[in-house]
């Protein structure tokens, strides 16, 4: 029998990954698009060492207290980690690791693409010259968007990503406010960013933009009452996570005018069902969770994973580990 550690992947990883992967560990692979279910993953917890999973995977304490004594550690190929209960991997001795700052300019980057396709309505714009509505050859009220240059944009979420988006503000020449629960005094010196309340960004932002994480805290932190701040013509952007706005609200607010429209990569369900009322609406532009989508970054979060990983199961800190906690619970062996 082979005396070589055992990594179970939820999905299989670019070649690259999955090569330095192979050449380190025993490795097997889920073979579906779809994850795997919730006994199978409780089964592998028994068995391998370690695990490297994505976003769609719920590591609830149910899968976490699968794990046997030889388990050391998840491997997650995203930054944002509500998918897992980090409370009880801690308390097993389980790390737990993520793949920040890899992501965050492409991130940013398509948090502004949509910022500027829902302003500009450009997927209604394609739906329109496809279904033969384009009947005049040039029409002075046709289509008409809002202005992006020099408007106000809303920042919840002043993290990497949050700052990122602002530098893409600055250069289009916005006024740029923002809501954290901390402070980011480099951001406000380096881009000009102003901190302000809540209340007073929804209130005076021609965008809002989230880039906050799933949180107790976080979950439908948009929601009617605070739509109704907001202004008639102002866009909402959320490439963070979907329950971080209240659909249901989000549809009356668009639906009753309250709002002028909304960019949404990320659902409260996902995939989200094709009946959603949100996607009966033009002012609605919907992608499918893929904000951090570009080649070269998916690349190097899967390398980034396999590289935590490793580290792992050679008994180091990893190097994007979340809970630091664990390493008085399970200290590192070398
Ligand atoms: C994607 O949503 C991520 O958290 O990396």
């Amino acid at each position: 029998m082979s005396d070589r550690k055992k990594v179970y992947l939820t999905r299989e990883l670019p070649q690259e990954a999955m090569d330095l992967l192979k050449s380190k560990f025993e490795v097997e692979v889920w073979p579906e698009e779809i994850p795997p279910p919730k006994s199978l993953l409780k089964e592998k917890m028994r068995e391998v060492d370690g695990l490297i999973c994505l976003l769609t995977e719920r590591i609830d304490r149910e899968v976490i207290e699968a794990a046997g004594p030889q388990f050391r550690g998840i491997s997650q190929v995203a930054v944002g980690y509500d998918n897992i209960d980090i409370k009880a991997a801690t308390e097993k001795g389980i790390y737990v690791t993520n793949t920040p700052g890899v992501l965050t300019e492409t991130t940013a980057d398509y948090a502004f693409a949509l910022l500027m396709a829902t302003a500009r309505r450009i997927a209604e714009a394609d739906r329109y010259v496809r279904s033969g509505k384009w009947k005049i050859p040039w029409g002075l009220m046709m289509l008409l968007g809002q202005d992006i240059w020099g408007k106000t944009i809303g920042i919840i979420g002043m993290g990497r990503i949050g700052t990122a988006v602002a530098r893409r503000a600055k250069g289009m020449n916005m006024k740029i406010l923002y809501y954290d629960v901390v402070r980011n005094e480099k951001a406000e010196k380096e881009l000009g960013a102003k901190y302000v309340d809540l209340e007073t960004l929804l209130k005076e932002s021609d965008f809002v933009t989230l880039h906050v994480p799933l949180l107790p805290s976080t979950r439908h932190l948009i929601n009617e009452e605070r739509l109704k701040l907001m202004k008639k013509t102002a866009c909402l952007i959320n490439t963070s996570r979907g329950p971080v706005v209240d659909e249901k609200a989000l549809y009356k607010a668009l639906k009753e005018g309250w709002i002028w429209a909304a960019g949404l990569d990320v659902w409260e369900k996902e995939p989200t069902d094709p009946d959603n009322p949100l996607l009966k609406l033009d002012n609605v532009t919907a992608s499918p969770h893929i904000a951090s989508g570009s080649i070269a970054t998916r690349t190097k979060m899967a390398l980034m994973a396999v590289e935590n990983m490793i580290a792992i199961l050679e008994g180091k800190v990893p190097p994007n580990l979340v809970n630091k906690e664990v390493l008085k619970v399970r200290p590192p062996t070398s």
